[in-house]
């Protein structure tokens, strides 16, 4: 049986991921707004991701017979700055989570939960792979610029970002 101190912290959870998706949805519409259609598009996958993962963690709590309880998503900003400091803030923003990520693996160790420890495995896999991909991309926007033709290839380059397999 899941801890209620497990429980709390998931539907904790399930509220940050779906921030993080009301976020990276703002950003979307602030570069949709600069006509940045790629970085727009980059993000809009990026909020569809952090859905899936706050339907993961939702699913996990009914299997485990435990309660939802869904929780009020603060509201994000409407401007984020410039394409930098958009995928900077970004990064800031993925660092947070795996420290979330990394306390609930803590406490299911430390509650000798194995099901939440498998979950949660998953999870610290893919905050690795999210600050790498992002963390790449200020790296690339810090080396070759953020105007002109280097804005416009990068732009091209988000755009084709594909959706992700077995995100679900
Ligand atoms: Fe669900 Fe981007 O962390």
């Amino acid at each position: 049986m899941i801890s209620e101190a497990l429980t709390r912290e998931i539907n904790e959870q399930i509220k940050f991921e779906l921030y993080s998706a009301y976020m990276y949805l703002a950003m979307s519409a602030d570069c949709s707004d600069r006509n940045l259609t790629g970085f727009a598009h980059w993000l809009t996958q990026q909020a569809e991701e952090e859905v899936a993962h706050a339907m993961r963690f939702y699913h996990f709590l009914l299997e485990r017979g435990a309660r939802v309880e869904l929780m009020a998503i603060d509201q994000p900003p409407h401007q984020f700055g410039s394409p930098l400091e958009i995928m900077e803030k970004s990064l800031e923003h993925e660092r947070f989570v795996t420290g979330r990520i990394n306390g609930l693996y803590k406490l299911a160790v430390s509650e000798g939960d194995y099901p939440a420890q498998v979950l949660l495995q998953w999870f610290v896999t893919e905050q690795v792979e999210e600050e790498s991909s992002i963390g790449e991309i200020v790296e690339r926007m810090r080396m070759f610029g953020v105007e002109g033709p280097a804005l416009l290839m990068l732009d091209t380059q988000l755009g084709s970002r594909p959706a992700e397999d077995g995100e679900e």
